[in-house]
């Protein structure tokens, strides 16, 4: 094994050097506080690795993507999300027979009990469908205490993922004010949700073969990410050993945040805002590059991405393929193709290596489909599901799992004695 050499204060310290399945390295810095009294600071965690993990693959500089070892590319052309999940959280592809259980666990554990409604009367009429997931994720546990104590894991991981998708569409319902519907069993799971976010009780509503694709494609390239923000909440608060639900449902919270999952639904804000502007695109490519503006072109940039990432890549060319096939011409997608355009083009964007990442084009499909913006975050959050479950279950299941606790160097005021308040 090689090591790194680290030289503090005259004194030289030997670290090993982790090398990973496709040769990333990695200085293996345990014992760096007890050895040496110092510690490292990363803020932002860019330069850290916080767990060993064989989910996901990302290679940034080359835009390379894979979910166990299969391109991103190939989960995309020829898989089902069940399947990817299955994947993602079981460690191999199923067989039929695994593939078909798996599949008839889901639809007969997608139902929620009938006392969680009640929660959804709770709510204001604009609460953002997020707020009303993660909360109702976290409820799960109250309904399902074994989670609490682990107990039947694998029930648990499946009442989330056949569930989440109700609690979802239930939130739709409910904040358009119409009845809700519930799930079929004779659908697959994109089918059976875009029926519960359009059917109404009068009349079934026909799911297009092109629609149930394009969610089922969507929720694969969403599927997971390795350590981005709202995985690595889920690790932090799982690591506490908090249940499933608890876990996930942090997640969720982090997902929200607009340099994160909500940049799908900024990016359509952001594109409509500028076609309102007269479709000036190159007003707002300069506005952010201005630091003196804290406008940003939402749906750009990538912590790990220093090249095309690869999810966008696949939405643009079925963006472009199924709009048309829907009938449907979207200016916000010609705007967008503009936009990006001139940001490639644009030297602050090539230096800083910034390009088009996943939520750049999702928010176009999820558009077509009828899907309204506040929604969009949801839907990462359905796709990110199995992810975050692979995630958590790989790090229970690790039995070098320590809780997260990070260190800090602490820049407050050194010790000064207690003043009363009639001295201050
Ligand atoms: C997701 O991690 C994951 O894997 C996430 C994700 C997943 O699947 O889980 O891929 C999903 O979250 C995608 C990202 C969605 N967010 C956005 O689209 C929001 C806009 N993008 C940015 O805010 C930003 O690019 C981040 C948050 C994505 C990345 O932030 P970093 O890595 O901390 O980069 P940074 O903010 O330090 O930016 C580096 C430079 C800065 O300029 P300088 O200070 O060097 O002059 O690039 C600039 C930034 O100002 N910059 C941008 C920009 N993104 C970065 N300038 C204009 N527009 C942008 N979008």
């Amino acid at each position: 094994m090689s090591t790194a050499k680290l030289i503090l204060e005259g004194k030289e310290y030997d670290f090993p050097v982790l090398i990973g399945s496709e040769g990333e390295l990695g200085v293996d810095v345990t014992g760096l506080r007890a050895r040496t009294k110092a510690i490292t600071y990363d803020p932002g965690y860019a330069n850290t690795g916080s767990c060993k993990s064989a989910v996901t693959y990302i290679d940034g500089e080359e835009g390379i993507l894979r979910y166990r070892g299969y391109p991103i590319e190939e989960m995309a052309e020829s898989s089902t999300f069940i399947e990817v999940a299955y994947l993602l959280i079981y460690g191999q592809l199923p067989n039929l027979r695994e593939l078909e259980a798996f599949q008839d666990q889901l639809t007969h554990h997608s139902l929620i009990h009938e006392d969680m409604k009640k929660f959804f009367e709770g709510y204001p009429r604009g609460a953002h469908p997020m707020t009303i997931l993660s909360s109702m994720v976290a409820s799960l546990e109250a309904y399902y205490p074994d989670a609490a104590n682990g107990e039947d894991i694998n029930l648990n991981i499946i009442r989330l993922l056949a569930k989440a998708k109700t609690i979802a569409a239930f939130t739709y319902k409910k904040s358009i004010g119409q009845p809700y519907v519930y799930p079929r069993n004779d659908l697959s799971y994109p089918a059976d949700f875009l029926h519960m976010m359009f059917a109404v009780p009068a009349e079934p509503f026909p799911i297009s073969p092109s629609l149930e694709n394009a969610l089922n494609l969507l929720l694969v390239l969403h599927a997971d990410h390795e350590q981005n923000c709202s995985t690595s909440t889920v690790r932090m608060v799982g690591s506490s050993q908090a249940n499933l639900f608890a876990a996930i449902s942090a997640g969720i919270s982090a997902l929200s945040g607009p340099l994160h999952g909500g940049a799908n639904q900024q990016v359509i804000q952001m594109l409509d805002m500028i076609l309102k502007d007269g479709g000036n695109y190159q007003k707002y490519v300069d506005m952010a590059k201005d630091k003196k503006s804290d406008f940003r072109l939402m749906g750009f940039g990538h912590r790990v991405y220093k090249n095309f990432d690869p999810r966008a890549k696949i939405l643009k060319k079925v963006a472009d393929r199924i709009l048309p096939e829907m009938g449907i011409r979207d200016p916000l997608l010609e705007l967008a193709k503009h936009l990006e355009s001139a940001a490639l083009k644009d030297a602050y964007f090539i230096e800083r290596k910034l390009y088009p990442n996943v939520d750049f084009y999702s928010g176009i499909l999820y558009r077509a489909m009828g899907i309204p913006t506040n929604m969009f975050t949801v839907m990462f959050a359905l796709g990110r599901l199995p992810g975050w479950i692979a995630h958590w279950l790989e790090m229970r299941n690790d039995p070098t799992t320590r809780i997260h606790r990070p260190r800090q160097i602490y820049t407050g005021q050194v010790k000064r004695p207690f003043v009363s308040v009639d001295q201050r």
